[in-house]
């Protein structure tokens, strides 16, 4: 028996009910940026991330590889939250002060760029 709720349940476990419901208001976004990079400025993050030299160090660590970090198999990233959080770690362990409008404009730019989450 597959009941209603059993179903909802299944959606909600799945992330896919909260996808829906966040829809509606996604919809009304010109960007179409998922909502923890909304009003994200890509031009600004793209800069930060040059100027903090953020690939250098993964290139160092992946065989020369500028993007092998964000699309490794084992990569630790698998969504917006864990993108701005991983960026705000390396932002720090740079011992950079950045303003979480700015982690965002790099997170933001690293979506656009590499991981595309919707
Ligand atoms: C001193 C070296 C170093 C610098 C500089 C650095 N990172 Fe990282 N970064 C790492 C390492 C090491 C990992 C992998 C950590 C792991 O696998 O647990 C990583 C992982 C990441 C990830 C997650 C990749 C994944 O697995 O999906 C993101 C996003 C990221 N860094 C963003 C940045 C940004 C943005 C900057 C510049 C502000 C930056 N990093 C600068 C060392 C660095």
């Amino acid at each position: 028996m597959t009941s209603t709720m059993q179903r909802m349940r299944r959606l909600v476990g799945s992330g896919m009910l909260l996808g829906l419901l966040a829809l509606p208001s996604m919809a009304h976004a010109a960007d179409g940026l998922p909502h923890e990079f909304q009003g994200a400025n890509l031009v600004k993050g793209q800069q930060y991330y040059t100027d903090l030299k953020c690939a250098a160090c993964h290139a160092e660590r992946m065989m020369g590889s500028t993007s092998a970090m964000y699309t490794r198999p084992d990569r630790k990233v698998h969504n917006p939250k864990q993108l701005l959080a991983f960026t705000q770690m390396c932002v720090t362990q740079l011992n950079h002060d950045l303003f979480p409008e700015e982690v965002k404009d790099i997170a933001a730019y690293l979506n656009q760029t590499y991981y595309k989450f919707k």
